[in-house]
């Protein structure tokens, strides 16, 4: 079993997966902490920086009593020198998980094609589960999935996942993209099967409307800075400021670029939940292993 998008889970394994992670974070917080992946190995492969993923993915494999390995783009062969489907086999013989951050989307799902072990998608161009995964904790925690959600920005990577795990656990949710970066229309159709595809518009401000939270990510993504000026300016009017705010809860994934996508005071301000989300990729990641060691 891997997770190469959120949708290979079903619904009652995506909930099984945020119960286990919940269970984990509380007995951590009382004092009674779980090593169910004693002598476990994770590898952990990086084809794009990381400070969130790489870190919370290494100290959750400590807490869990198991060990993590860095492999940066100048560690291994993958893609340089080797076939994708070379590391996966000898990186799995080794390891008893794989996580990958790459660009190409069919990166990834190559090493979970070859890999014996489960492979576990840290971002691609595409997809980034795991990062909804802890945005999905974090509104349950906070608000319970009988909310309303408006994502304003980039329609790629986070947007996507996000996207489909609404639809799993049936969030109220509005997509505002400019026309050029929406969300991909067989990821809206992918929703539907999965419960509801989310509005879209091209309006920020209508996105807002009736939303409880607004969820943004950076304009310029890794991999697009020779895109910048075109980018900058296809997103003016997408940026959270204050005023556009009001009193309405702030998600974002991280890294932000302040003056970009959201303003200083807002990413500073009581309504961004960022730090909140930022930890609960540890506990949400740490339940995905220890579910996914189970299976
Ligand atoms: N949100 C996220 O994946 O952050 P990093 O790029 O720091 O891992
Ligand atoms: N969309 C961003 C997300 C970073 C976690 C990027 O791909 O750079």
């Amino acid at each position: 079993m891997d997770l190469v998008d959120v949708d290979d889970l079903t619904t009652d394994e995506l909930h099984a997966v945020l119960d286990r992670a919940a269970d984990i974070k509380a007995g951590r917080a009382a004092g009674n902490p779980e090593k169910p992946l004693a002598d476990q190995t994770l590898a952990m492969i990086f084809e794009k920086p990381s400070t969130r993923t790489r870190v919370s993915f290494e100290t959750g494999m400590t807490r869990l009593g198991g060990h993590a390995i860095f492999l940066g783009p100048d560690d291994i062969h993958l893609g340089h020198g080797e076939p994708i489907k070379d590391t996966a086999r000898a990186v799995a013989r080794y390891a008893d998980f794989i996580m990958a951050r790459v660009f190409d989307h069919s990166d990834v799902e190559e090493l979970a094609e070859y890999a014996t072990v489960p492979v576990v998608n840290g971002l691609t161009d595409d997809a980034h589960p795991c990062q909804t995964l802890a945005d999905l904790l974090t509104i349950r925690e906070r608000f319970g999935f009988d909310t309303s959600v408006a994502w304003v920005g980039d329609g790629n990577n986070v947007c996507q996942s996000f996207v489909l795990g609404a639809a799993m656990v049936g969030l109220d949710l509005t997509v505002a993209t400019p026309p050029e970066y929406d969300v991909d229309d067989d990821v809206l159709a992918r929703a539907d099967e999965l419960g509801a595809a989310p509005e879209t518009t091209t309006d920020p401000d209508a996105a807002v409307e009736d939303a409880d939270v607004i969820y943004t990510d950076v304009w310029v993504s890794m991999g697009q800075e020779d895109e910048r000026e075109e980018k900058l300016s296809a997103f003016d009017g997408f940026q959270l400021t204050r005023d556009f705010v009001g009193d309405r809860t702030v998600m974002h994934c991280l890294p932000a670029h302040r003056g970009e996508e959201i303003t200083d005071d807002v990413l500073e301000s009581e309504n961004a939940i960022v730090w909140d989300q930022a930890e609960n990729r540890l506990h949400a990641q740490n339940g995905l292993l220890v579910w996914l060691s189970e299976q």
